[in-house]
């Protein structure tokens, strides 16, 4: 079985990379600004005894999707799972965000996720058990000040879930995961003060490990989760309840 993760070099995606290694996939990473880091992941799935190979593509460009889609094809004919992960917050104020603040945020968090899975369909369509999981944000319901581009896309991220969960049926389900405040360097702008003021927000009573965002995402790349499909699933502490 294989997997492909964007954004494995590191915080969640890195997280899923080992939970699924020692699931029994064989897992391709991918990674761009810190291909030692990707390196490093795959190190560790084949220290697991499984396959793995590194896809360095800026998924902020415009080729890089169709490009990173065409790495791993030229190492796979076909793919069990995968999981777009990759994905950057930056917080400005509304005002201040410009189109092409806009369009970069769009091009990393929505139109990389929708070409990667157009392009890695043909590969998914040859699996007998197809598995698609987004990485959405809980900003994309609860809202974002100061990052009304971020949580627009990844409200996008859920629509495009829902749909392409009814359009790829019966063959592959595709699923969303909804983190939270999760403990990875997206939070490493905070404060200990400001740490402290998450945590106490949230019912769980602190912020969450990207190894417990992985083990959904590992969830519903599994067998397990066959009868699973158009969902969203929220990692959040109990932040947000919908
Ligand atoms: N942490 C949270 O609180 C939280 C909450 C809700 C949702 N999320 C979502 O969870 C996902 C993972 O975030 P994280 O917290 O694990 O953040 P992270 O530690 O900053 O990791 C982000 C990952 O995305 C990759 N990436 C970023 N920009 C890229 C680009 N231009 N091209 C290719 N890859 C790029 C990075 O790879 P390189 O560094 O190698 O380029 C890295 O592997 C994101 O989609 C994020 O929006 C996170």
């Amino acid at each position: 079985m294989r997997a492909f993760v964007t954004g494995g070099s590191r915080g969640i995606g890195a997280a899923t990379v080992r939970k699924l290694a020692a699931d029994g996939f064989d897992v391709a990473v991918h990674g761009f600004h810190h291909p030692e880091e990707a390196e490093k992941e795959a190190a560790i799935v084949r220290g697991l005894g499984r396959s793995s190979f590194v896809v360095l593509r800026d998924l902020g460009s415009a080729a890089g999707p169709v490009d990173a889609a065409a790495d791993l094809a030229r190492q796979w004919d076909s793919l069990d799972v995968l999981v777009l992960n990759a994905g950057a917050y930056d917080r400005t104020p509304f005002p201040d965000i410009t189109d092409d603040d806009l369009l970069a945020c769009y091009r990393l968090n929505v139109f990389a996720p929708f070409a990667l899975t157009r392009e890695l369909l043909p590969l998914l369509r040859r699996s007998s058990a197809g598995r698609v999981v987004f990485v959405s944000s809980q900003l994309a319901f609860a809202g974002s000040p100061r990052g009304a581009h971020y949580a627009s896309a990844k409200a996008a991220i859920v629509g495009l879930s829902r749909s392409l969960a009814k359009e790829l049926a019966p063959g592959i389900t595709v699923n969303t995961v909804a983190p939270g405040s999760i403990d990875t360097a997206i939070l490493a702008g905070d404060t200990p003060e400001r740490r402290r003021e998450r945590g106490l927000a949230i019912p769980l009573g602190r912020v969450g490990e990207a190894a417990e965002v992985a083990d959904a995402i590992a969830f519903l790349a599994s067998g397990h989760a066959s009868y699973v499909t158009g969902a969203t699933l929220h990692v959040n502490g109990g932040s947000r309840i919908d």
